[in-house]
């Protein structure tokens, strides 16, 4: 028997209002525009308001890939949300965007595996859709992150941004769309490169994890720099040739938006020219697992991302993990 097939029916995305430049940051932090743009690619980031949560976010990124797949939220037979930055440990966050959706019953559980968690909820969300146990499953990627970050830290305040993206999954119905398949993976020896120490169940919060600052994300920028430029050109050649078809076969490369050098290392290492290489982490930063959805959402209505082509995504983060997905849109 064949796989039934899963496609991405429609995208949806948000970002908070308040736009904080690098000029911004520079007024309270030792940094510069010059340090982040020529280090990082970013010129400015979105920021989440007082009180606004990555539930927040997703819920309107969900209600607008509703709108435009001219579905209603009672059709969904599951929410899947991936997240490092979730309302709360539990419930998951999925289960407050059905409620604000107002989606009625359908299954809600969260993914955690960092930035690489848009890819592997996809994953999971095809392989409900493959296994015919769920026919529509919305995909919400929800990142308030700016509320895990040390703002008196410059070596990461400076790279992050709010934001959210959502896709509806649903059978593939043409010939040879939707989505092919996946490279997943992950390292756990370099798990303490990139974490948010305190809160869970090894460090719960005290006094002491308050005030050695242990609620922030900590991050070891050069070895996750060494890790992400070797992973992404991996990982992406390992699911394009694992499906028998050639890097020039692909007509747009969507990887995960955490810096433009790690991008263009990639870029170069696949052999992509710059026009199939998407990137629009100069305005949102790094938006954790919103920022494939936002670059989807983009590329489509710049008309870079048509019905047809061949896409090829890829993430990575905390874990260390990875993970590609190759889709025929
Ligand atoms: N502004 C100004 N100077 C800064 C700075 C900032 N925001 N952050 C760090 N610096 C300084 C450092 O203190 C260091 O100074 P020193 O040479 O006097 O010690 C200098 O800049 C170089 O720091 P370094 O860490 O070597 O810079 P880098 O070129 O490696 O760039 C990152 C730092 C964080 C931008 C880069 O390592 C990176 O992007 N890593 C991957 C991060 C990532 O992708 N994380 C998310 C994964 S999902």
């Amino acid at each position: 028997m064949t796989r039934r097939r899963a496609k991405v029916a429609a995208v949806g995305t948000y970002v908070p209002e308040r736009v904080v430049t690098n000029d911004d940051l520079s007024l309270n932090l030792d940094t510069s525009d010059e340090w982040i743009g020529t280090r990082t690619g970013i010129r400015q980031r979105r920021i989440a308001a007082d009180g606004q949560a990555a539930s927040d976010l997703g819920a309107e990124a969900a209600r607008r890939a509703l709108k435009a797949a001219q579905a209603q939220p009672g059709e969904l037979d599951m929410i899947i949300t991936a997240s490092l930055s979730p309302d709360m440990l539990f419930p998951a966050t999925a289960s407050l965007i059905s409620g604000l959706i107002g989606a009625g019953s359908p299954a809600a559980f969260d993914i955690s595996a960092a930035c690489t968690g848009f890819i592997y909820a996809l994953a999971a969300g095809e392989s409900f859709i493959a296994s015919g146990r769920a026919d529509k499953v919305l995909v919400v990627g929800a990142e308030a992150v700016s509320k895990m970050i040390d703002w008196s830290d410059r070596a990461t305040a400076v790279l992050f941004g709010d934001g959210a993206g959502a896709v509806l999954l649903e059978p593939a119905s043409g010939e040879g769309e939707g989505i092919i398949g996946f490279d997943l993976g992950n390292d756990p020896a370099g798990a303490a490169e990139l974490s948010l120490p305190a809160g869970g169940s090894r460090l719960p919060a005290s006094q002491e994890t308050v005030s050695g600052r242990q609620h922030f994300l900590r991050m070891n920028g050069r070895e996750v720099f060494r890790f992400a430029t070797r992973i992404v050109s991996e990982s992406a050649r390992r699911v394009v040739e694992g499906h028998g078809l050639r890097m020039e076969d692909v007509d747009i490369f969507i990887p995960h938006q955490a810096n433009i050098r790690i991008i263009d290392v990639a870029a170069r290492k696949l052999g992509f020219e710059p026009g199939k290489v998407f990137s629009n982490i100069e305005r949102y930063g790094n938006t954790s697992c919103a920022s494939i959805p936002l670059c989807l959402d983009e590329a489509e209505r710049q008309g870079r991302l048509r019905k047809g082509d061949l896409v090829l995504m890829t993430g990575f983060g905390a874990g260390l993990s990875w993970g590609s997905c190759l889709a025929r849109w």
